[in-house]
């Protein structure tokens, strides 16, 4: 039988770290042939994961541009990988997630009258503009979606609740799975990392990228983050900064020249996985460490107004901080000088997955192409 040929499409660094290894999976699998196109929407961060997963994309459309805009990115990847569906056909295109190639990918898919399989679908938070655009990019995913990969009940129950029905399976998140690959036991290469003194001093990470924090909810929470490092002697802070120039920009106006605040370049999937092991707790904006640092047992404050994964507030190892500089300074202060709360809050809890989900994926697109008789069995954390 003629193997079932997946385009896997993805371009940012969060994207590659989740589809990393579904695309080994399917790799690995004789019912499959496996393709990956990258857009590339982040050049040097994406190239630092497939390297860490040793991928080789069969297409890269290389759109990135400095401070490039939501339609920029939107028509090039409409543009190039219209060509690639165009010549390869595929009977299926997976996309990921809630970022601009996510939406146009699977956009181009349909203009093509290929199916989609969405990876991470059923995430929301319910409001348009939060977080931006990347709530509206999966609702709209969602609806061109033939097949809807959902990490948890939840997420499912959000796609029922717009009445998409069909071909919903709880795979868990394969963020998890990554993960299985990622932590390791090895040295730091970053050399602001060398000298950090994990057991002695309390190292907290930060990452902060969203564009609706923009303008003065990254300026507060960087006004919080100041605060809390000269208000406790025996912390370091360690930002791995993004490499959006804005994001840059700010971060290097507000937080440079600190003795304990430590800005850094990005890191690797592997370094970074090792930085947050080894924290005293997080505070990010982002998605995937939401997810990454309660399954190893850290605190999370969360640096925006909601968020799309309650799963770990509900287990109580994310706390939601907001934006607001005095409400992040005191969350700090607690997890700092309380030790019930600390403790209350520092539990591994896997609520996203069991290092499973590329497995059910696979299996339920083996499924969903009648190669497999019995759809695999929902994700229960
Ligand atoms: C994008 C996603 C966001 C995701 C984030 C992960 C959209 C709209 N946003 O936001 O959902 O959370 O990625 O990090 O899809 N840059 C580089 N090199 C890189 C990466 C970025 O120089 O490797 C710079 C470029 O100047 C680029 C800018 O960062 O223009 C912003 O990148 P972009 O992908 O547009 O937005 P992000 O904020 O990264
Ligand atoms: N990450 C990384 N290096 C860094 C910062 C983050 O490898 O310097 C990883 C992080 O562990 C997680 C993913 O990148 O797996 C999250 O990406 P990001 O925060 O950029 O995007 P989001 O998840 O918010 O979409």
């Amino acid at each position: 039988m003629k193997p079932i040929k997946v385009l896997s499409v993805f371009g940012t660094r969060p994207e590659a770290i989740k589809m990393a290894p579904l695309v080994l999976e399917l790799g690995k699998r004789h019912e499959f042939e496996s393709l990956v196109c990258v857009t590339a929407q982040h050049r040097q961060m994406l190239d630092g994961v497939l390297s860490c997963f040793d991928i080789k994309p069969d297409y890269d459309l290389d759109i990135m541009q400095s401070a490039q805009t939501l339609s920029d990115i939107t028509s090039r990847v409409l543009n190039g990988l219209g060509e690639v569906l165009k010549s390869e056909k595929p009977d299926l295109v997976l996309v990921h997630g809630d970022t601009t190639t996510t939406f146009a990918g699977a956009l181009a898919a349909f203009y093509e009258r290929i199916p989609v399989g969405h990876v991470e679908a059923g995430l929301r938070t319910f409001d348009r503009y939060s977080p931006f655009p990347e709530e509206m990019n999966r609702c709209m995913v969602g609806r061109l979606a033939a097949y809807h990969f959902a990490p948890t009940a939840q997420n499912a129950a959000n796609l029922r609740s717009e009445r998409i029905t069909d071909n919903i399976f709880i795979t868990g998140n394969t963020v998890i799975d990554a993960m299985r690959c990622t932590i390791g036991d090895g040295s730091f290469k970053d050399e602001t990392l060398k000298k950090l003194v994990f057991d002695k001093r309390r190292v907290i990470t930060l990452t902060c990228h969203r564009r609706e924090n923009y303008g003065e909810p990254m300026e507060s929470i960087f006004r919080a983050v100041v605060r809390i490092a000269s208000s406790f002697d025996n912390v370091d802070i360690v930002y791995p900064v993004h490499l959006s120039p804005y994001v840059r920009e700010t971060a290097r106006k507000y937080l440079s020249g600190k003795a304990n605040i430590h800005l850094i370049e990005p890191l690797d999937a592997m370094e970074m996985h090792r930085l947050i092991s080894k924290s005293f707790f997080v505070m990010t904006d982002s998605g995937g460490i939401q997810e990454e640092a309660p399954a190893l047992g850290k605190p999370v404050l969360v640096l925006r107004r909601e968020t799309e994964r309650p799963e770990a507030v509900a287990a109580g190892t994310v706390a939601l901080a907001g934006v607001d500089e005095e409400n992040i300074f005191r969350l700090a202060s607690e997890l700092l000088t309380d030790s019930a709360s600390y403790d209350k809050m520092a539990r591994a809890v896997n609520p996203y997955g069991d290092g499973h989900a590329c497995e059910r994926t696979a299996d339920a697109i083996a499924y969903g192409f009648g190669v497999r008789k019995t759809p695999p069995e929902d994700f229960h954390p």
